[in-house]
C-alpha cells in the first residue's frame, strides 16, 4: 500500500529514488512521483498516474538537469482517497511550492482538517487525504510558535493527525534534511556512510546499505547525511526506542535473478523457503529432541493452559490458517477457529486469557489483521504472530512471533510465503502438542522429520511445471475454472482459485467437493475445467473414495477434469482428462505439494493472457487500509 523513499547524501538523489521505487513498486502502482531538492533552494517535482515507467518516460522528456540534487524522495501509490490520476499522485506541495510530502496510509480526520484549511482560504488541488498534511505543516512553518522551524512544524502537525500514516517531508529551505514519521504503517531508516535513507521497506536501500533502524509506533525521525535522530511526535527523545538491525539477505534476493517475474522466481524458491523456516526449530536433547519456537515468548505452562485457538488472517494467509486448524486440532485436541481478520473483531468473538490467537501475515502490516490482534489483546487473549517481515507492526504488537524465513516476497501473489506459513503453522501445532503431552516426543520428532522432508518433495513437484504450463495455455481463454478438494485439499482449492482470480482475472471458485451436490454442481457444463486435488489413497481411504465419486459425478456432466493426485494413484486415471502427479506425502503435508501446480497454473494463464504477473490490477502487496 504505497511505497515511500527518502534520500540524503552525496549521490544523485533521483537515481537512488527511482531505483528504490522500482523495487517497491509491488506496494502500489497507481501512480509514481519524485521530489528532488537541488541545494539552491529549488524543489523539482514530477508525478504521473500509472506505473513507474510512465514517470520515467516523463522524466526522460523533462531532462534530468532540473532534478540534479542529493536530497530527494519518491512515492509509488495504491489509491485510497482520490482516483489514480496525475493530480492525486504524490508528492503533494504547499502553496509556496517549497514544501512537499509523500504519504502511506490514511489520515482519518482529513475531512475536518480539509474544512479548516478551506475556511482559511487554502485551495486544495487534489482529492487526497494527504494534501491536508502539507498545507498544515506549511502554515505551522509560516506563522506561530514553530514559525521558520521545519522539524518542529512537522511535529506540531503530527500531533493533530488521526489514523495510520507514514509521512515524509522535504523543504526547499532545508536541503540535506528530511523529516518523517510513522504510526501503524512501516518506516525504516537505512544507515549509510555519509548518506541516509528512509523507506517503507528495506528493499529500497539494500543496494547501498544493510544497516537499518526500525522505527517504533508514533515515532518521528530527522535524517541528514551525517545521521538520524528519532523522537516522539512532540520531538522528545526520552523513552523513545528504535531498533537497529542488520538485514540478513542481499540485493540478489530482491531481484528477479533471470526470471521474467518475481513470482516465478519465488515459486522456485519454495523448497528453500520451507527449509529455512524450519531451520533450528528442532533440537536434539536427552529425550530425543524437541520443538523450539525460538522467537516465542510464551512459556510451556501457557501453551498447556490455552483452551481455544483462534487463527486470524487475510487472503492466502487465511488459507494457510485453515490448514493450521486441521493440524492443530488433530495433534492437540484443542478447538481451533479460523477467521477472516476483517470479520473477526466485528462479531464479538469469545476471547479471554486462556485463548491463543495466531495472527498470520506475510507483510506484518495488513490493517485487518493488525486490528484483529489489537482486539484480541484488549480482550486479554495471548497473540502469536507468524510473519515474514522482521519487526513489522503485527509481530511488534504480539506476545510472540515465529518468523517465516523466505526473504522478501515481491510478487503480489503469495507463493513462498504461503508454503512457509503452512510449515510455521504446523510448528505451532507440534509445539502445542509437545507442551500439552498430546503427542509423545518420538511422535513429535517423526512429524518434524516429515516436515523436514518436504523441501525435497516440493522440488520434485516443480518438475511438473512444463506439463502444468501446457494445460494452462490450453485453458487460458475459458471464462471459469472450478477447484475442488476435501479435507486439507479444500483450503488448497480455495488458494488455487484465489491465485487464478487475482492473476488472470478469471472467474474461479474453490469448493469443498462434498458441497458440490448442494448447489455448485449446477455450474457444471460441457467442457468446464475443474481442477481436483485428490487426497492420498494411503491416507484416509474414505476421503479418497468419496472424492473419486465426486469426480465421476462432474465428469458425467461434461466437465473437463484436471486432477492433481499422488504418483501411483491409478484408481483416478480413468476419470482424469489431465493427470498431474505429485509425490506421496502424509495427508496433512500434502498441501505443501498440491498447492504448487496451482500457483504455476495461475501464473501461466496470466502470462498467456498478457497480464503482469507481479502486479495484478487493483492490488497491492501490503494492504494497510481496512
Ligand atoms: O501480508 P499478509 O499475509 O497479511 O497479506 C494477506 C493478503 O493480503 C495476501 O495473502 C493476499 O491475499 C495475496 N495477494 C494472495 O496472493
Amino acid at each position: 500500500m504505497c511505497g515511500i523513499v527518502g534520500y540524503v547524501g552525496y549521490r544523485d538523489a533521483l537515481g537512488v529514488v527511482v531505483d528504490a521505487l522500482r523495487r517497491m513498486e509491488y506496494r502500489g502502482y497507481d501512480s509514481a512521483g519524485v521530489a528532488i531538492l537541488d541545494g539552491n533552494g529549488a524543489l523539482a517535482v514530477e508525478r504521473k498516474a500509472g506505473r513507474l515507467a510512465n514517470l520515467e518516460a516523463e522524466l526522460g522528456e523533462a531532462g534530468t538537469e532540473r532534478f540534479a540534487g542529493s536530497t530527494g524522495m519518491g512515492h509509488t501509490r495504491w489509491a485510497t482517497h482520490g482516483a489514480p490520476t496525475d493530480r492525486n499522485a504524490h508528492p503533494h506541495r504547499d502553496i509556496s511550492g517549497k514544501l512537499a510530502v509523500v504519504h502511506n496510509g490514511i489520515i482519518e480526520n482529513f475531512a475536518p482538517l480539509r474544512r479548516e484549511l478551506e475556511e482559511a482560504g487554502v485551495e486544495l488541488l487534489s482529492d487526497t487525504d494527504t494534501e491536508v498534511a502539507v498545507h498544515l505543516v506549511s502554515r505551522a512553518y509560516a506563522d506561530g510558535p514553530t514559525a521558520g522551524e521545519f522539524t518542529a512544524s512537522v511535529h506540531a502537525v503530527l500531533q493533530r493527525l488521526e489514523g495510520a500514516f507514514t509521512l515524509v517531508f522535504t523543504h526547499a529551505d532545508h536541503p540535506g534534511t528530511i523529516v518523517a514519521a510513522r504510526r501503524s504503517t512501516p518506516l525504516v531508516v537505512g544507515v549509510g556512510e555519509g548518506e541516509m535513507f528512509i523507506a517503507s521497506d528495506v528493499t529500497a536501500f539494500i543496494e547501498h546499505t544493510r544497516e537499518a533502524v526500525e522505527l517504533g509506533q508514533n515515532q518521528a525521525v530527522v535524517i541528514t547525511a551525517e545521521g538520524y535522530r528519532v523522537t516522539d511526535f512532540a520531538g522528545n527523545t526520552e523513552g523513545v526506542h528504535s531498533r537497529p538491525f542488520t538485514i540478513d539477505w542481499d540485493l540478489a534476493a530482491a531481484e528477479k535473478g533471470g526470471h521474467d517475474y518475481f513470482m516465478l522466481k519465488e515459486i522456485e524458491e519454495q523448497p528453500t523457503a520451507v527449509a529455512d523456516t524450519l531451520l533450528g526449530h528442532f533440537v536434539i536433547d536427552e529425550k530425543g529432541g524437541r520443538i523450539v519456537l525460538d522467537e516465542q515468548r510464551l512459556a510451556d505452562q501457557e501453551l498447556r493452559e490455552f483452551d481455544k485457538v483462534f487463527v486470524v488472517a487475510c487472503g492466502s494467509s487465511y488459507h494457510s490458517g485453515l490448514l493450521a486448524k486441521y493440524a492443530i486440532e488433530h495433534w492437540t485436541r484443542v478447538p481451533v477457529e479460523v477467521e477472516l481478520a476483517s470479520e473477526f473483531r466485528y462479531r464479538d468473538p469469545v476471547l479471554d486469557r486462556s485463548t491463543l490467537v495466531v495472527a498470520i501475515s506475510q507483510s506484518g502490516e495488513t490493517a485487518d489483521t493488525l486490528e484483529a490482534v489489537r482486539h484480541a489483546k484488549e480482550q486479554k487473549a495471548r497473540v502469536l504472530a507468524i510473519c515474514n517481515t522482521n519487526g513489522a507492526q503485527i509481530p511488534r504488537e504480539s506476545d510472540a512471533v515465529i518468523y517465516t524465513r523466505t526473504g522478501p516476497e515481491i510478487g503480489v501473489a503469495s507463493t513462498k510465503a504461503f508454503l512457509a506459513q503452512v510449515a510455521a503453522n504446523y510448528l505451532v501445532g507440534l509445539a502445542l502438542a509437545q507442551a500439552r503431552g498430546t503427542k509423545y516426543p518420538d511422535e513429535v520428532a517423526r512429524e518434524f522429520a516429515e516436515l523436514e522432508s518436504m523441501p525435497k518433495l516440493i522440488s520434485r513437484v516443480l518438475e511438473t511445471a512444463p506439463q502444468v504450463r501446457a494445460i494452462a495455455r490450453e485453458l487460458a481463454h475459458v471464462p471459469t475454472v472450478l477447484f475442488l478438494g476435501r479435507h486439507v485439499g479444500y483450503p488448497v482449492a480455495l488458494e488455487g482459485a484465489l491465485k487464478l482470480k487475482e492473476l488472470a482475472y478469471l472467474h474461479a471458485e474453490g469448493f469443498a467437493a462434498g458441497e458440490l451436490k448442494h448447489g455448485p454442481i449446477a455450474l457444471i457444463e460441457q467442457g468446464l475445467p475443474v481442477i481436483i486435488v485428490m487426497p492420498s489413497p494411503k491416507g484416509r481411504a474414505v476421503l479418497h473414495s468419496k472424492l473419486l465419486s465426486n469426480i465421476r459425478e462432474i465428469q458425467a456432466r461434461g466437465a473437463r477434469t484436471i486432477v492433481i493426485a499422488e504418483e501411483g494413484d491409478d484408481t483416478v486415471r480413468p476419470f482424469a482428462d489431465d493427470l498431474i502427479e505429485i509425490p506421496a506425502a502424509p495427508t496433512l503435508y500434502q498441501p505443501l505439494l498440491s498447492t504448487v501446480p496451482l500457483q504455476i497454473f495461475a501464473a501461466e494463464v496470466a502470462q498467456a493472457l498478457g497480464y503482469d504477473v507481479d502486479k495484478p490490477r487493483n492490488l497491492a502487496k501490503s494492504v494497510t487500509v481496512e
